[in-house]
Order: structure tokens, then sequence, then C-alpha cells
């Protein structure tokens, strides 16, 4: 279905460019994935005209990919194959002026302690709701500083490396165990800009960033409460993890404050050591 879904609308060459970001629900747009021709704005006066229409059919793509999330038209793994597509045709240059990454990152506080965040908007495009069925946002953090490892209930998230070089830790989740999750590694990398990387209920749950390079930032699309249920975020000691049977991990979930002050800076090397 997937495969259906990007070949009926046909992405060209020049398509392929195209890009992502992070958010919480603005509004569950239901249903808007439609058959009709996309129409280009020629409104959009942040980038060059010949960027436009690419990321115009970008931004209109994933908000149908993540209406149809939502709708549960399609399913989460699904959902992050999809994800990978676009993300795999998005020039990083035009979508750094598409999200005007210059005027988002002007004036950024980097905290001590983990991630800062702005919300980021996308120009008015015909086709496309004011309010994206996605949450979108830009992380960014110093040397050294991490997203914390986490996983997550009832959400998905889709990310794309903007600037700087992270290492990139994945982990299936395989359940949850009263006060612990029991996780299984996947991937284990470095990335840069252009790089991205998903998670959802289904793939590669838990994630886990710590900036390599002086500064680092990521474009984020979130989509939260699927299945009609609340969401939910689960920051683990993964330190203090212990190996059980199957390869599998038990690592005991921690409140954020507590997952800050242990991986929220300077964690990089035991990063590489962690199980
Ligand atoms: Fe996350």
């Amino acid at each position: 279905m997937a495969e259906e879904k990007i070949s009926r609308r046909k992405f060209s060459k020049r398509l392929l460019g195209t890009a992502i970001s992070i958010s919480f629900l603005e509004t569950l747009f239901v249903g808007c994935s439609s058959e009709k021709k996309i129409a280009i704005a020629k409104s959009n006066n942040v980038i060059e005209p010949k960027a436009t229409e690419v990321l115009n059919h970008w931004a209109v793509e994933l908000n149908e990919i993540c209406s149809d999330l939502g709708t549960n038209k399609i399913s989460q793994k699904v959902w992050q194959e999809q994800i990978n597509k676009l993300y795999s045709q998005i020039e990083l240059n035009e979508l750094l002026k598409f999200i005007d990454f210059e005027k988002l990152i002007k004036n950024f506080e980097y905290p001590d302690l983990g991630v800062n965040t702005r919300k980021v908007k996308f120009p008015k495009l015909k086709d496309l709701p004011e309010k994206t069925v996605f949450y979108k946002k830009i992380f960014g953090m110093k040397k050294g500083r991490a997203i914390i490892p986490h996983g997550h209930s009832n959400m998905a998230s889709a990310h794309f490396v903007l600037k700087g070089d992270f290492a990139l830790r994945h982990y299936e989740k395989i359940k949850q165990e009263n006060d612990f999750l029991i996780i299984n590694p996947t991937i284990n990398k470095s990335i840069s800009a252009g790089d991205f990387s998903n998670i959802s209920d289904e793939k590669d749950n838990v994630h886990w960033f710590v900036a390599k390079s002086e500064n680092a930032f990521t474009f984020d699309v979130i989509m939260l409460d699927l299945n009609g249920k609340k969401y939910d975020i689960h920051n683990i000691d993964i330190n203090e993890a212990e190996k059980i049977s199957g390869g599998n991990i038990r690592a005991k979930i921690i409140d954020v404050q507590t997952g800050l002050k242990k991986y929220g800076k300077d964690h990089h090397e035991r990063m590489q050591k962690t199980l």
C-alpha cells in the first residue's frame, strides 16, 4: 500500500528534494488525502520559486501521510516507510529555507542540560491546512547535550538533522513491565545534516541523541495520541539496565529531571559503552 500510495502521487524528479519536521498536534485534520492535483502556492516568498514547488508538494504530501496515520488508514510501520521515502527526497538547503532556519535559530538559547525547541511554521500553501496534522519543531543543543534516552506510547515522530552531527541509538520496545521497559538494540550510528530517523509504537520506539558538533539541530514531525489513546514518554535509565534473555535489556523508567541530570550532558563516551 505504501508503494502504491507514493507512486500514485507520482513524485517527479523535481520533487526529489523534500523535508520534514516535528511538533505537537495542533489539530487532528481528518481525511485530507485526495487524488486532486496539488496546486502550487504563489505566495511563498520564503524560498526561490524553483524550490517552492518541490517543497510545497513535500509539505502537502507529508500532511497527507500524517493524516492517514491519524485516521488509521495506514499502520505506523507504513507511515515510517513513507516518511523515509519523503525524507530521502529532501534537499537539505531547500528545507532550511522552507522553514526559515536562520531566523528560527536567531538568539537561540542553548541549555546547559538537554535541549531547547522552537515551533516551526510552514509558509501558507494552498492545499495545506494552516494547522498541520502534525506538530513541527526544531530541537537544538550544544555539544555533548542529549535528547535523553526515552521510549514512547501512542506516538510516532520523524527527525531530520538540519545542522551538526549526532551519535544516535535506537531500541525496539518489546514491552512495558510495571516501571521497566524491555527493549532490544536496533540502531547505533553517527548521523549528520541531511540524515534522518523515526520512531513509532511499532518500530525503533526508543531513541537517544547526543550532539557531537559545536551545536546541532533536528527538525521533528510529531504525531500524538495515536489509536485514540493518550501519548506518553518513558525516560529510561539505560546505564543501569540489565541484560536479560533473547538479547533484550530491562531498563527502569525514570522521571525527566533524573534523566536530564544523568544523561542531559557529557554522556557521549558512556553512550558508546551502553548496552
Ligand atoms: Fe522521542
